[in-house]
C-alpha cells in the first residue's frame, strides 16, 4: 500500500493552509464540539467561512456507531462538497474518512461498505489530529461501533487516505491527561503490534521503530507537560507512524481483544488497550523474544548488558509500569466490570479474524481466555 499523503507539521501550521483551499469552493469540516472550541481551530473556521462554502458537522461523537455515522449522512443535506476537513481525535477522523467517500455522486452506501464493498474514490481530504493518538490520518481504516453485536467493526480501504494532513502540536495541548495518556498507548500498541505481527515488513518495521523512539523519550514527558510542543510534535509523529505501520502491516492481539472491551463496555479504546498491552505481550513474547530486545534498546535507561531473553521480559515490565505511572487502569476490576460476559469475549475477540491472524503466535480460546482472566485479580486470589 503507497500513503500519498501531504504531510505539513509543526506549530501553527494551520495558519498557512489558504494555499490548501485555493481550488475548492464547497468545504465540509468534520469535528466535534470540544474540539470546535478550541481557538485554533476556531481560527480556522473563521478563515474557511470567508474563503469558502462552508457546512460544518459537529456531532461527532467518541467512539462513533454505524448509527451516528448513518444519522450524519440523513441530516447533511449538502451537495458539491469538494474537500473534506478532518480535526479531531480517531472518531472524528474515522467519520470524515468515511464522508469523504459518501458524499460522492454514486458512492456505496454506509451498509454496503459495512458489507464489504470497496470505494473507488473519494473527494478531497484533510485529516487534522487533535489527539495522539490513533493514527487515523495515515490508516486505510474507519472504525464503527456496532451496537447489536457489541463490537467494532473496520471498514478498509487505501481509497480513504486523505490529500493532506497537518500536525500542528497545538492542537494536541488541550488534552486532558488521562486522553494524552491512553491515545499515546493506543500509539503504542500500533507501533509494537505491527512490529511484531506475522505481517510485519521492513517497510512497517521501520516505520515503527521511529514512532517507538519517538514515543519512548516524549510520551510521559507530553502528559507531564501539556505544553511541551516538542514532546506533543514527537507523540503526533509516532501517533502518524503508528498509522503508516498499519498501513503496511496490521496490529494483532491487543487490537482484537480490546474490540470487544470496546463494544460490550463502552471502554475508550485507548483505555482498553491499556488494560490488555501488557498481558498481550506477555503471551506474544516467547514468540518474538528477538524483536522484543531491539525494542527495549529503544528506551531511554536500556541496560545493553542484558541478554535477549532479559530484554524481552524487561520491556514487558515496562509496558506495564507506564500504565501505571500513567495511572491509566490495569485491570477491568478496576473499572467495575466482572467476569461475566468471559464467554462472550473470547469469542467475539476469536471473531475478529482480520487481527487474530496477525498474532505471531499460535492462539487458542484457551489462550484468549487465560488473558482476559488476567484483567480480572480479584479471580486469581
Ligand atoms: N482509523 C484507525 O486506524 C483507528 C485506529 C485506532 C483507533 N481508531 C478509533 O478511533 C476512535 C478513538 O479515537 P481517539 O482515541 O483519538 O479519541 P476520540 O476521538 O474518541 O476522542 C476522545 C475524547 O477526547 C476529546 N478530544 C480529542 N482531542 C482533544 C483535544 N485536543 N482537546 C480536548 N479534547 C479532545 C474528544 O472530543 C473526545 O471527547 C475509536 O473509535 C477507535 O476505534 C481508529
Ligand atoms: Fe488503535
Amino acid at each position: 500500500m503507497t500513503i500519498n499523503s501531504t504531510v505539513i507539521s509543526g506549530y501553527q501550521t494551520l495558519n498557512d493552509i489558504g494555499y490548501l483551499l485555493q481550488n475548492h469552493q464547497h468545504v465540509l469540516l468534520v469535528t466535534d464540539k470540544n474540539i470546535a472550541g478550541i481557538a485554533a481551530v476556531q481560527q480556522l473556521i473563521g478563515q474557511l467561512r470567508s474563503t469558502t462554502t462552508l457546512s460544518i458537522v459537529d456531532t461527532v461523537p467518541p467512539e462513533p456507531s454505524q448509527h451516528d455515522v448513518a444519522a450524519v449522512v440523513t441530516s447533511l443535506q449538502v451537495q458539491n462538497v469538494d474537500l473534506v476537513i478532518g480535526v479531531g481525535g480517531g472518531s472524528v477522523l474515522d467519520v470524515a474518512k468515511l464522508l469523504s467517500v459518501l458524499c460522492c455522486t454514486g458512492a456505496p452506501s454506509l451498509d454496503a461498505l459495512l458489507a464489504g464493498e470497496k470505494p473507488q474514490r473519494r473527494t478531497a481530504s484533510l485529516l487534522i489530529p487533535t489527539t495522539a493518538g490513533t493514527g487515523s490520518e495515515a490508516t486505510p481504516n474507519a472504525i464503527l461501533a456496532i451496537p447489536e453485536k457489541e463490537t467494532k467493526v473496520g471498514i478498509i480501504s487505501p481509497v480513504m487516505l486523505p490529500d493532506y494532513v497537518i500536525l500542528a502540536p497545538e492542537l494536541t495541548t488541550s488534552m486532558p491527561a488521562h486522553i494524552a495518556s491512553s491515545t499515546g498507548i493506543d500509539a503504542l500498541c500500533h507501533l509494537i503490534e505491527c512490529f511484531t505481527a506475522t505481517v510485519s515488513n521492513p517497510v512497517s518495521d521501520n516505520y515503527a521503530l521511529i514512532g517507538l523512539k519517538k514515543l519512548f523519550t516524549s510520551l510521559e514527558t507530553a502528559v507531564a507537560d501539556p505544553k511541551n510542543l516538542a514532546a506533543r510534535l514527537d507523540m503526533l509523529w509516532a501517533s502518524y507512524y503508528g498509522g503508516a505501520a498499519i498501513a503496511h502491516a496490521g496490529t494483532h492481539l491487543v487490537h482484537a481483544m480490546s474490540y470487544p472491551l470496546g463494544g460490550k463496555y463502552h471502554i475508550p479504546h485507548g483505555v482498553a488497550n491499556a488494560i490488555l498491552l501488557a498481558p498481550c505481550m506477555r503471551f506474544v513474547r516467547p514468540a518474538a523474544v528477538g524483536k522484543f530486545a531491539q525494542v527495549y534498546d529503544l528506551l531511554p535507561d536500556a541496560d545493553a548488558s542484558l541478554s535477549e531473553e532479559e530484554k524481552s521480559v524487561a520491556l514487558v515490565d515496562y509496558f506495564a509500569a507506564l500504565v501505571k505511572r500513567l495511572k491509566l487502569p490495569a485491570s477491568l476490576d478496576e473499572l467495575g466490570i466482572n467476569a461475566d460476559h468471559l464467554p462472550y469475549l473470547v469469542e467475539a475477540a476469536l471473531d475478529v479474524q482480520r487481527l487474530m491472524k496477525n498474532v505471531p503466535a499460535p492462539v487458542s480460546a484457551n489462550d484468549v481466555r487465560k488473558v482476559y482472566l488476567t484483567l480480572f485479580p480479584a479471580l486469581n486470589h
